[in-house]
Order: structure tokens, then sequence, then C-alpha cells
């Protein structure tokens, strides 16, 4: 990217027309990895597509913000060819993980950064330096994204298949011009269950799960409790990885927010295999749940693929969910460091940050879907919480009649667990300040704690878990 004499470089049209395109195929790749997350059966996979599916969508917020200072005087807009929309669903449209794989590792990556650097070379170094000082930030983490996607699989892809890619890549620049916001593609598919590795085991459908009876104590209980939390990191990044895929057409503050929480769910999943390992345990040594994917994926008065399916998802997993986990991580935090474990405390409390932000996502957007209005908010919440209790319910009854001995046992378990803290119920202490700075409104509070499940410090004493609704 050196600064040689030349006769011309391009216009502020010429780069802001390459921009655009550079802005498109990042959101676009942010887009595919957001959709294939958790069709990946590997669990490096799934870290390795939300992190760079933030990465991509960071990239491509910096990149549209210097596209439209480049219009703006002009009012005008920079667009982008259809035939790369047909281009990058092409990818998308792979037919199997190693081949999405080979794809976007040994085929989308290098096209991508050389298009970065022929932006370099021709763009005006001094006219265009903001564009140029961005791509030499880029550059570095673009080949260290693709080294990390190479190591996923080693296959080379298949021919056939590839060789359409590269037709499609000669056409990329035929079409209608597409505004950036709009020349994404819609979802491809329906993915109702998350996939994982083959072979793996998992809890019964409306069994209790992973029973850890003395999680703070007992060694292996310990490690239970901890791999139970890995696979609510998993389903979670899955979930909120799908939620920017199939709504394509939500705002793009929307889709920043589920990519950095995606991202945000890796590293917590890294963090807690890190606890595993030095107990000794490792993901897949007890069975695997994927509820919180599976179970929230699709409701039955939801139009699939509607917006109220979204608002259902975000309003049980984010704003009901992760504000318990507000509460709990900071009762927990207390609790971990009081008995010597540190460590657990350290991780937990680096969590808490991060989902008073998700529980704020959460607040934010479901609210955005209902016209800001706070009744409905409330009302909505209550409608979707009903629904996945009695379906959970449901579950669990057919489960027990057919299991009977094993139901006993889990009852068994839970008992012992009680008597191990003295006969007491878990503590779920409200976690106020948390709960202001995420944006609980005092309706939202009080509706979580009416129901049972927090017990709110400034008097209300939780009762036993009751169903909502
Ligand atoms: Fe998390
Ligand atoms: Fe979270």
């Amino acid at each position: 990217m050196s600064a040689r004499r030349r006769s011309a470089f391009w216009s502020p049209a010429q780069a802001a027309a390459s921009l655009v395109q550079l802005a498109y195929v990042e959101r676009a790749l942010a887009h595919i990895l957001a959709g294939w997350a958790v069709k990946m059966p590997a669990f490096d996979a799934k870290l390795v597509f939300a992190a760079q599916m933030h990465r991509a969508m960071e990239r491509a917020s910096l990149l549209r913000s210097r596209v439209n200072g480049l219009c703006h005087a002009t009012a005008s807009e920079a667009t982008v060819p259809a035939g790369w929309r047909t281009l990058l669903s092409q990818v998308d449209r792979a037919p199997a993980p190693s081949l999405l794989v080979a794809a976007v590792y040994r085929w989308l990556y290098p096209q991508l950064m050389a298009l970065y650097e022929a932006h370099g070379r021709e763009t005006d170094p001094d006219g265009d330096r903001p564009s140029v000082d961005l791509i030499r930030t880029f550059l570095p983490s673009l080949e260290s994204e693709r080294r990390q996607g190479l190591a996923l699989s080693a296959k080379r892809g298949d021919r056939a298949w590839l060789h359409t890619i590269e037709e499609l890549w000669n056409m990329r620049q035929s079409g209608d011009p597409l505004s950036l916001e709009s020349a994404l593609w819609g979802p491809l598919d329906r993915v109702p269950a998350a996939t994982r590795p083959a072979g793996a085991r998992f809890c019964p459908q409306g069994s209790l799960g992973l029973l850890p009876v003395d999680p703070v104590h007992d060694p292996r209980d310990v490690g239970m409790f901890l791999h139970k939390e890995l696979d609510e990191e998993y389903t979670t990044l899955e979930l909120m990885a799908r939620n920017s895929y199939e709504h394509p057409d939500m705002a793009w503050a929307f889709h920043r927010d589920m990519a950095r929480q995606a991202c945000d769910e890796a590293r917590h999943a890294v963090m807690i295999t890190r606890l595993l390992a030095a107990r000794g345990f490792r993901h897949g040594d007890f069975a695997f749940t994927t509820s919180s994917y599976d179970g929230l994926y699709a409701f039955e008065p939801c139009p699939p693929g509607s917006r109220r399916e979204l608002l259902w998802r975000m309003l049980i997993r984010q704003t009901f969910m992760e504000g318990l986990a507000v509460d709990n991580l900071a009762y927990e935090i207390d609790h971990r460091r009081a008995v010597g474990q540190g460590d657990i405390a350290a991780v937990f409390d680096y969590i808490l940050r991060d989902e008073v932000f998700h529980a704020q996502s959460g607040l934010r957007w479901s609210r955005e879907l209902l016209a800001c209005d706070p009744q409905s908010v409330l009302a909505e919440r209550e409608q979707a919480i009903a629904c996945f209790t009695a379906r959970a319910e449901a579950a669990r009854e057919s489960y027990v009649m057919a299991n009977l001995d094993e139901a006993m046992g889990e009852l068994t378990a839970i008992q012992e667990g009680r008597e191990r803290r003295g006969g007491k119920l878990p503590e779920r202490p409200l976690n106020r300040t948390g709960r202001r700075q995420a944006g609980y409104t005092d309706g939202d509070i009080l509706q979580v704690v009416t129901w049972g499940y927090a017990r709110d410090d400034a008097g209300q004493p939780a009762g036993p878990s009751a169903p909502p609704g």
C-alpha cells in the first residue's frame, strides 16, 4: 500500500463504490456465520463462527460509516450490484458444514483480502486516508481468522460446487443496484434443533437434566454444575446467531447486538471450559442439554419465522432467563469466593458484566417490536412464559409416566440437595442494581418477583417457583 507516484487515484465516488462492496462482503460473511453456527457439529467451529461473526459485523459497521462519510456531501448512496447477493447466498447454500468451511476460508477470505489490498493500492492515500488506515488494521485480523477457519476442516471442498461459486464471482458486478441494508437474503432454512458432535449423549426430554446434589462442595457435582452452565453458553450463542440470521430486515444495530452477544457467549464458553479442565472434566463428560435452544426456537402461537417468534425468544431468553442470571450470578460470585473458589467467582464476575448487556439488549429490542409500550411487554412476556412452561410441564408428565424409577431418583437427588443446604430452598435474591443497570422497569421487576423466581431485598419474599400465567 505504498503511496507510489501515479497519474490518478480513485475519485471519492469510486472509493465509496469499492468500500460499500467490502462492507457488503463483511456483512454477508457475518450473516452466513450466524446462520451456520448452530449447524456446525464441532464446538470449536461454533466458537470461531461466533467470534468472527462479531468481528465481520464490526468491520462492516466501520466501513459503512466511512461510505456514509464519502457520500454525505453529494447526498448520494453507494450501492451493491445484485450479483454480489447471488454469489454470497450461494456460499450460504453449502451442502455440508465441511464445504461451507472450505468455501469461506479457502475461497471467500482470500478474495476479501485481495479486495482490501486492491482498495489500498488504488485509492488516494491522502484523500481516502481513513479507509487506508482501517484496511491496515483489518488485514492482520483477516489473516488470523482465515488460519483459525482452515484449522476447522482439512477438506478442500467439492470441485463442482466451488466452480459454481467461481462462475458467480465473475458475474458479481451484474444485476440491479441494491442498498447495503436491503442486499442480504432471507433465511434459507429453519433449524429447530441444535447440532452436536456425532455420538453425543443427551439428557432425556422431560427429565430434570443434570442434578448436582452439592454443586458447591462435592468435586463431581461442581463439574456437573459447570457442565450445565457451559451448555447454556453454547445454546444462547446459537439462538442469538439465528435471531440475527433469520431476521435480516431488522435494524443494523440489532445485528450488532446479536453478534456481540454471540461472541460474548463464546468467551463465556471458553472460560467455563477452562474451569472444567482445572477440575479434570471436559465438555461431554456428562450428558448434553440443548433445551435452551430447541425449547426456545418456535412456539405454537407464533407463525414460524415471524417477528412475534423473535420477540418471544428474546423475552424468554434475554429478559427472563438472563435477568435471572443477573440475580443468580451476583449471589454465586460472593458465595463461591466465600468457600474458596476464587477462580469460579472471577469468571462469573466477568460473565455478570456481559449478562447485564444481554438483558439490556433483549429489553431494548423487545420494546422496539412492541412500539415501546410497557404494558404490552409485560403481557407478551407473561404469554410467552406461560406457553413455555406449559410445554415443559407436558414433556415432564410424559417423561414421568414412562420413566417412574428415574423420576423418583430425580426427586431423591433434589431432596438430598435440600438436606445438605439445611433444608433451605436455593437462594434467589434479586440483584436490583444489576437489573436497574440493564433497564428493567419497576413493572418488569415486580412481574418476576410475583412469579416467585427472585426474592426482593426490599421485602417481598420469593415463594416456591410457581409457574407464571
Ligand atoms: Fe453467557
Ligand atoms: Fe448471556
